[in-house]
C-alpha cells in the first residue's frame, strides 16, 4: 500500500471511530443518571431531531398506529399495544427500537434519520424510569 493510500485508510478509520457514537446493536444502554427529566425539555428535542414526528406525529396517518409526540400518545401505544414497559425500562418497543436492538426494527429506520446516540437512549430510558413526566 502506498503512503497516501495508508493515510486515507487510517483517516477513514479514525473518522469512523469518532463518528460512531450511536448505540451498539443488540443492547440497551443503562439509564442516565440525570434527574428531573421531562418530555418537553429532554425527550421532545431528541425525537424531533430524529425525525420521529415525520412518521409518528399528527401530520399524516401515524405509522404502526403510533404517535410519539406527547406523553398521552405514547401511553396510548401502537394500536392499543403498549410501547413502554413501566416495570422494565429496557423492554418495550420504544426503547428497543431506538436502541436498535434489532436493526430490522430500528427507529428511525435506516436512511430515514440519524440513529440516537447512546446518551440519548440512556436519557429516554431514565425518563421512562422517572415515570414519563410531560
Ligand atoms: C420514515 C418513517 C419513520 C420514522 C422517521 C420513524 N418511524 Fe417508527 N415506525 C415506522 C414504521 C413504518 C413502523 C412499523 C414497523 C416497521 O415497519 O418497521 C414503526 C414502528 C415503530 C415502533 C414500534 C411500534 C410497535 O408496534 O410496538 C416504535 C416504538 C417506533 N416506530 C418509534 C419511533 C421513534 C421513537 C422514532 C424516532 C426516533 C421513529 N419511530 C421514527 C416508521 C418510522
Amino acid at each position: 500500500m502506498t503512503a497516501k493510500k495508508a493515510i486515507i485508510v487510517l483517516s477513514t478509520a479514525v473518522a469512523f471511530a469518532i463518528g460512531n457514537v450511536s448505540v451498539e446493536a443488540g443492547s440497551v444502554p443503562p439509564a442516565a443518571k440525570k434527574s428531573g427529566l421531562t418530555f418537553a425539555k429532554d425527550i421532545n428535542p431528541i425525537f424531533e431531531k430524529s425525525n420521529c414526528y415525520d412518521c409518528h406525529g399528527g401530520k399524516k396517518r401515524p405509522k404502526a398506529g403510533l404517535r410519539v409526540d406527547s406523553v398521552e400518545w405514547i401511553k396510548k401505544g401502537a394500536k392499543g399495544e403498549p410501547v413502554v414497559d413501566t416495570k422494565d425500562s429496557a423492554k418495550g418497543s420504544l426503547i428497543q427500537t431506538i436502541a436498535r436492538v434489532d436493526e430490522d426494527d430500528a427507529m428511525p429506520p435506516e436512511d430515514k434519520g440519524d440513529p440516537l446516540t447512546k446518551d440519548e437512549v440512556a436519557l429516554v430510558r431514565a425518563w421512562i424510569e422517572q415515570g414519563m413526566k410531560p
